[in-house]
């Protein structure tokens, strides 16, 4: 098959290209490189099945293929926020532009939301049947609502268009090629403890976080874009732990003598986020495979190689 991946030289994106790749389909990765980097992509690109095409989603574009996987948009807050205008048209008009590729072309059509379309949950875990808890006007607002629009598009080319989609809502994952400024609770406290520093919890570090490694997520991506279910369906890890668990953990894998500090915890930071994947089990057969510890190893090994290890 030809697919287009939209975002293909990000974290996700790039590790979605690599299964494509090695399963023998023809690739186009469409990036405007904001938060993604070639780097990501170096392996393919003398591959005669392969195609980079640096573009912006926010503008049209025609391509002739049979399945668009849509993962375009910074994915973490320090990025997401930098220009929350750009996030929004990103979501919006490059939805809407995808979309109507899809609908042209006759092309499956995968939309990659997000848990955050929950916002601050009052249930637990959610299941995708729960409607969320979102602020429209706070900061998270041109993601999280950039994403729920994002869906209502694609269910209304669905019904409308007789567009073919999938959606799934991804649950914070990480892995190698996370970007080292992401801000993220992983990428933090793996490049404070390379670096020598001591790691930043936020609060008593008693809140919850789920972790779901890249490999499982991506397994998860393609079942469902193969599968007749149209989604939307969670894929995460439902194994919850605390943020001062997972700092101890990298700490002990990477400067055992490293102290970990408490600074005040953000006032849009949700307590628990946990996803229910029932869905993802009773209909795709899918569930996480990768234990923390063993996903943390590949995780840091890789940051290790990028940005090396002074704490040694
Ligand atoms: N990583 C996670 O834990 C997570 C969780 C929930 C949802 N997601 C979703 O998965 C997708 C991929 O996330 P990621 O973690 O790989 O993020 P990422 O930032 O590494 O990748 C996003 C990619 O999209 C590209 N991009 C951004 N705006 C664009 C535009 N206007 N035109 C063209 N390309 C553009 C970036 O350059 C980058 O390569 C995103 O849609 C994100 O919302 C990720």
């Amino acid at each position: 098959m030809r697919i287009l991946v939209t975002g293909g030289a990000g974290f996700l994106g790039s590790h979605l290209i690599d299964r494509l790749m090695t399963a023998g389909h023809e690739v186009i990765c469409l990036d405007n490189f904001y938060t993604g980097n070639k780097r990501n992509i170096l392996q393919w690109l003398d591959n005669p099945n392969f195609e980079l095409i640096r573009h912006d989603i926010t503008e049209p574009i025609r391509l002739e293929v049979d399945q668009i996987y849509h993962l375009a948009c910074p994915a973490s807050p320090v990025h997401y926020q930098y220009n929350p205008v750009k996030t929004v048209k990103t979501n919006v008009m490059g939805t809407l532009n995808m979309l109507g590729l899809a609908k042209r072309v006759k092309a499956r059509f995968f939309l990659a939301s997000t848990s955050e379309v929950y916002g601050d949950p009052d249930v637990h875990p959610q299941s995708e049947e729960y409607r969320g808890n979102v602020n429209p006007i706070g900061l998270r607002a041109c993601y999280d609502e950039g994403k729920r629009i994002a869906e209502t598009l694609a269910f209304d080319y669905y019904r409308q268009n007789k567009v073919d989609i999938r959606v799934v809502r991804i649950f914070n994952t990480y892995g190698p090629r996370m970007l080292e400024n992401d801000g993220r609770v992983v990428s933090n406290f793996i490049v404070q403890a390379l670096q020598g520093k001591p790691l930043t919890v936020y609060g008593d570090g008693s809140q919850t976080r789920s972790f779901c490694y890249a490999s499982d997520l991506i397994e998860g991506f393609i079942r469902l874009m193969n599968s007749d279910y149209v989604g939307p369906v969670n894929i995460g890890n439902p194994g919850e732990y605390t943020i001062l668990q997972l700092a101890e953990a990298v700490r002990d894998m990477i400067n055992p003598n490293a102290d970990i500090i408490h600074e005040p915890l953000p006032s849009d930071d949700p307590r628990r986020r946990r996803p229910d994947i029932t869905k993802a089990k009773t209909l795709l057969d899918w569930e996480p495979t990768v234990p923390l510890a063993e996903g943390l190893k590949l995780t840091v090994e890789d940051f290790r190689q990028r940005i090396g290890n002074a704490a040694i």
